[in-house]
């Protein structure tokens, strides 16, 4: 692939620099177009129908990467079945100071603290509109990612708007209340604050975005929620009516085996010591809802095995960001051709009859998700 030619060229100046830095530039160089960016058509395996949309393969860029939505098109063309952009907010803010990112190669991780900087919903939604213009449109699903202001004191307003002004544009959103670098924002997780956010949030999508096929609400989740709260926010998010749960967010938490002084970075860690909780809290959230509930799962997703055993535990698609940091685009192609031979060889002719199989002699009642495709 000569993308991952391009990638194993300037990967050794792009990690000489600040982290921040090398993203900013990886961004202008995948917006000016000249990075010859291809992908194969995804094999029929592969697809899947869900929330009544096409994805023609179940790997999709984690929110954060593409924030303001500049690199939609470009993303889908390197191969993933979706996008999620943002986390957008209704104003543009700065998020924390720099530095706020920090990668540790050898363990294949990433600490950040940026805070949501980001451009704001007027930019969001006029890079939606270049977007769109393009004919022909790259195949594949946008999510949106929406977050509250850092000023805002009533979270449910920031969300609302964001749902009324960009519903034209989101295949799906997704709301965002697990990132820990807004102060407060992971209180709306608890069942008090998440039923009446969610319920304003659902009634606004019904008010703005009509009947007909309004855009599916998910929620993102942080993997540092207390077992024993577990079971009520998933009761919570049942009872809510809601169309699917991200999981999960980055973590506090600092494995034992992670080196000082990069453990000491404050923010959330992602990347390969976020995998074993990230898909432990998955497989939790699939055991409480009783797969009734489409799950995203991201977190540490750094191999077609890391996505499959996923994808088993009860995530109908995945999402990755950091490993692509380390690997580079070619990582995608490479995850799509490893699940492929996972679904034969596991006697699976669709990815639809391995979501959730890791459960299913546990779940006998279960009423499953269903997929098509
Ligand atoms: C630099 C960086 C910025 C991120 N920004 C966002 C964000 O704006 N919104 C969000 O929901 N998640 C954000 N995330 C979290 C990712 O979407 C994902 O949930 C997390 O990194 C775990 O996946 P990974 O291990 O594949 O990176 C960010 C992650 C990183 C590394």
């Amino acid at each position: 692939m000569m993308m991952d030619r391009f990638f194993r060229l300037g990967k050794p100046f792009l990690h000489a620099m600040d982290a921040e830095t090398a993203h900013t530039l990886t961004l202008a160089a995948l917006k000016s177009g000249w990075l010859p960016l291809e992908s194969s058509a995804d094999d029929p395996s592969l697809k899947l129908t869900l929330w009544g949309r096409q994805f023609t393969n179940p790997v999709g860029l984690a929110a954060g990467f593409d924030k303001n939505a500049e690199v939609v098109s470009p993303m889908l063309k390197l191969g993933f079945g979706f996008v999620e952009a943002g986390t957008v907010t209704p104003k543009a803010q700065g998020g924390n100071p720099k530095p706020r990112v920090f990668r540790h190669p050898d363990s294949q991780a990433v600490i950040n603290r940026m805070g949501f900087p980001n451009t704001g919903a007027d930019v969001f939604k006029k890079n939606m509109e270049t977007f769109l213009d393009v004919k022909p449109r790259p195949a594949g699903i946008v999510g949106i990612n929406i977050g509250m202001n850092k000023t805002q004191t009533d979270p449910a307003k920031d969300y609302c708007y964001l749902i009324r002004a960009l519903g034209a544009y989101a295949d799906y959103f997704t709301v965002n209340i697990s990132s820990p670098n807004t102060p407060g924002l992971r209180n709306l997780q608890n069942r008090e604050n998440l039923l009446p956010l969610l319920a304003q949030i659902m009634a606004e999508r019904k008010k703005s975005c009509g009947s007909e096929a309004p855009p599916p609400i998910l929620v993102k989740l942080s993997p540092d929620i207390e077992e024993s709260q577990r079971e009520t926010i998933a009761d919570a998010l049942v009872e809510s009516g809601i169309d699917g749960i991200v999981l999960t967010n980055t973590t506090l938490a600092r494995p034992d085996h992670l080196p000082y002084p990069f453990r000491e970075q404050p923010g959330g860690l992602s990347g390969a010591p976020l995998t074993e909780t990230a898909t432990e809290t998955l497989k939790s959230f699939y055991r409480l809802t009783r797969g009734k509930i489409p799950l995203i799962g991201v977190g540490g997703i750094s191999s077609g095995a890391d996505a499959y055993s996923r994808i088993r535990a009860g995530a109908s698609l995945v999402q990755l960001y950091s490993a692509l940091v380390f690997q580079g685009p070619a990582l995608v192609k490479r995850i799509k051709d490893d699940l492929i031979k996972s679904l034969a060889r596991d006697g699976f002719t669709s990815l639809s009859q391995a979501i959730g199989a890791d459960h299913s002699a546990s779940l006998p009642l279960a009423k499953k998700v269903s997929h098509g495709g």
